[in-house]
């Protein structure tokens, strides 16, 4: 049985992704840096104890992904995906406030973890010969600028221009590596993301515009990812035709995404 291996996924968008392959039949390696959170994603999903796997893992530790890897692989034999999810917002603020310490963290989580969870999937999949791995960007990826998100934006950037150096690195190896890239989804992080320049209600509307719950594009890249055998691809979910698209219907249907507890799941 094929496996899938997603870092990040106590909650939110990881979440939801391992809900999704474990519909579509996968061994689901389940993970993230928070115990507690952990435990609650188990406890809020319903599988077959034989399909499912957690793991804590905090990504900015390589040996902590080594162990993720030698532990599934050692488990189920064999592991077809690897998504490198992890990831935490930023305060909105702009960058000569930001502290050391979120500087640090940020890009330790999203930029360095994402590189050695791609190190130590690429380095095992080589001696499995195939996979597919996937890194997920965000804001700033694109090269959009946005007062306030200088650190995310940073961090996404650099993984998207990473993923694409890495996919060109691949050639010739059979092995696939791509991005995901969610839109904007109503979870932890918009909360996360709070800060001196945007207030709530600023925040919560782009959302209601443009955003989703997180199992939404979780089902749609979720199937794309198992379809995909390119090398190198970006997998979107909105895209700008779906931009144009929501503002146009926001003007005749307004969205509460943020009433609803759906979002806590
Ligand atoms: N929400 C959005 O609008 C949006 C848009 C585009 C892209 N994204 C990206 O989507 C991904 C998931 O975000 P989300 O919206 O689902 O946020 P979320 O609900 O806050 O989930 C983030 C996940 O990352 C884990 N995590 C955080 N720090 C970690 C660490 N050091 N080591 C291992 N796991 C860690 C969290 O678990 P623990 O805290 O328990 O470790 C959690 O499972 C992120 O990469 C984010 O940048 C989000």
């Amino acid at each position: 049985m094929k496996t899938v291996v997603i870092t990040g996924s106590s909650k939110g968008f990881g979440l939801e992704m391992g809900k999704e392959f474990l519909n579509q039949g996968y061994h689901v390696a389940f993970s993230g840096s928070n115990e507690q959170n952990l435990n609650n994603a188990i406890r809020s999903i319903t599988f077959d104890g034989e399909k499912v796997a957690s793991m804590l893992c905090d990504v900015r530790n390589r040996d902590d992904l080594q162990n993720l890897w030698d532990v599934i692989f050692k488990k189920w034999g064999r592991i077809d995906l690897w998504i490198n999810n992890a990831g935490i917002a930023q305060k909105a603020e702009k960058l000569w406030h930001s502290s050391t310490a979120d500087v640090k963290n940020v890009i330790e989580t999203n930029l360095l973890g994402t590189f050695y969870g791609t190190q130590v999937a690429v380095n095992g999949m080589l001696k499995q010969g195939f996979g597919k791995v996937y890194n997920t960007v965000g804001f700033g990826s694109t090269g959009m600028i946005r007062t306030g998100l200088n650190l995310y934006g940073t961090s996404k950037h650099a993984v998207a221009h990473f993923t694409k150096a890495f996919a060109n690195e691949l050639k010739g190896t059979g092995l696939i590596i791509g991005t995901l890239q969610p839109g904007m989804m109503v979870t932890d992080f918009v909360n996360a993301a709070d800060g001196s320049i945007y207030n709530k209600s600023e925040v919560q509307n782009i959302y209601n515009i443009l955003g989703d719950l997180p199992d939404v594009p979780a089902k749609y890249l979720v199937k794309k990812m198992i379809d995909n055998n390119t090398n190198g691809k970006l997998l979107t979910w909105l895209s700008n035709t779906k931009v144009i698209f929501r503002f146009i219907k926001h003007l005749f249907v307004k969205r509460d995404l943020f009433n609803t507890d759906a979002h806590q799941k």
